[in-house]
């Protein structure tokens, strides 16, 4: 029976792989909508609204997810350690054979430390150094991912950096990508996303247009020397190429992007279980509830967002990556063999000298 079980999970994983079908491969899931911070960029509004699912429920929508073929996971929010029960969290999502990233701010990593060993890997939110990331994401800020990419590292967890680009930021790049080096980290960086609940922000300064050209090319001269910049060069070169400095989003294919794969390929998931298609189209009306209605029942009814291309390099990722292009592949393989097999190797050699012990 647990073989036949099995088999069937792994041809929903087969099928959700295929880039045509009704299968979501990706699911982003923000456990909390509650922080710590206060990042004046912020995508969201983390301060007030503390609901979110128990244990219970996100077993069932966990599971209702695998059921659908979901097999990468990320944990998000909000501060995802400040989720009551994160530790249960990682463990169901681990024992129903998801691959785990969480992205946190690092203040809690302490606390969670055991927890965190099971994740597939850890990404840490850094735009700068001290002196400027601390401008942009608060007082104290880099000192404590600082201090949570040491623990982690020590634990052997497999880490990554998550990068906001604004113009306050543009000369930090380099050390950034340094620190990526030293932590074995790939750094995912990208230009500051427009706030989903539509809140004035003040003080961020957003690069868009001529500006941003000369960082693009930058990035992508960075990643040519080898440093551990995460998304391709095609992908810094479509963003390179967005039509519009006025907009984000545009309700038709841009040329030469790759298909917008939300809401089939990839779903973001609130934390009150409410399935959206796109984490940045998270507002009612376009969630539907996977408590009230099962999750396949909500993926079915899912609509499709009134964009098809947007000018971030983490969604162009997802959707080549999921459509099956080349070089997306070819830059997620590459910091695969530089950064995630040694630790792999490292972490066996770990677990060999420890059971010979
Ligand atoms: C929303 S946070 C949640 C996880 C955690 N609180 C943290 O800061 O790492 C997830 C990631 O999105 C990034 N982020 C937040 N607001 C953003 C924005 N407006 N544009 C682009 N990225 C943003 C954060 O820096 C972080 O790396
Ligand atoms: S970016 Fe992360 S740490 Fe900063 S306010 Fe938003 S959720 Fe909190
Ligand atoms: S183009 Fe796709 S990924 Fe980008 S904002 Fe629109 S729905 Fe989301």
């Amino acid at each position: 029976m647990a073989r036949l079980k099995k088999l069937v999970q792994n041809a929903r994983d087969v099928r959700s792989v295929l880039p045509h079908t009704s299968s979501p491969l990706i699911a982003l899931y923000n456990v909390t909508e509650w922080c710590n911070y206060r990042c004046g960029y912020c995508v969201g509004s983390y301060y007030a609204d503390r609901d979110m699912m128990d244990l219970d429920q996100i077993r069932e929508v966990l599971t209702g997810l695998r059921r659908l073929g979901v097999k990468l996971l990320g944990l998000a929010g909000g501060e995802p350690l400040l989720h009551r029960d994160i530790d249960g969290v990682i463990e169901i999502a681990k024992d129903l054979g998801f691959v785990v990233g969480l992205n946190t701010n690092g203040t809690l990593v302490s606390r969670h430390l055991e927890a965190l060993k099971r994740l597939d890997s850890l990404t840490f939110s850094i735009d700068a150094s001290a002196e400027v990331n601390d401008q942009m994401r608060g007082k104290g800020a880099y000192k404590d991912a600082i201090n949570g990419m040491k623990l982690a590292a020590e634990a052997g967890i497999s880490l990554q950096i998550n990068t906001v680009l604004t113009r306050d930021n543009i000369d930090e790049l380099e050390a950034v990508l340094k620190l990526g080096q030293e932590y074995k980290a790939p750094v995912s960086i990208s230009p500051v996303f427009e706030n989903v609940v539509g809140q004035e922000r003040e003080g961020v300064d957003e690069l868009h247009g001529d500006p941003l050209a000369p960082v693009l090319e930058k990035i992508i001269r960075l990643k040519e020397q080898g440093y551990p910049v995460r998304f391709s060069k095609k992908t810094y070169e479509r963003v390179a190429n967005w039509p519009d400095p006025a907009v984000d989003k545009l309700p038709e294919r841009v040329e030469g992007y790759p298909r917008c794969v939300a809401g089939q390929k990839y779903i973001f998931i609130s934390a009150m279980g409410v399935m959206y298609p796109c984490a940045l189209h998270s507002q009612p009306p376009m969630g539907q509830d996977c408590l009230k209605m099962g999750v396949e029942e909500a993926y079915r009814a899912l609509e499709r967002p009134q964009c098809e291309s947007c000018r971030w390099p983490c969604m162009i990722e997802f959707h080549s990556m999921c459509t099956w292009e080349l070089d997306a592949f070819r830059s997620q393989f590459t910091n695969f063999l530089q950064y995630r097999l040694p630790h792999m190797l490292q972490s066996s050699a770990w677990v060999a000298a420890a059971s010979a012990k």
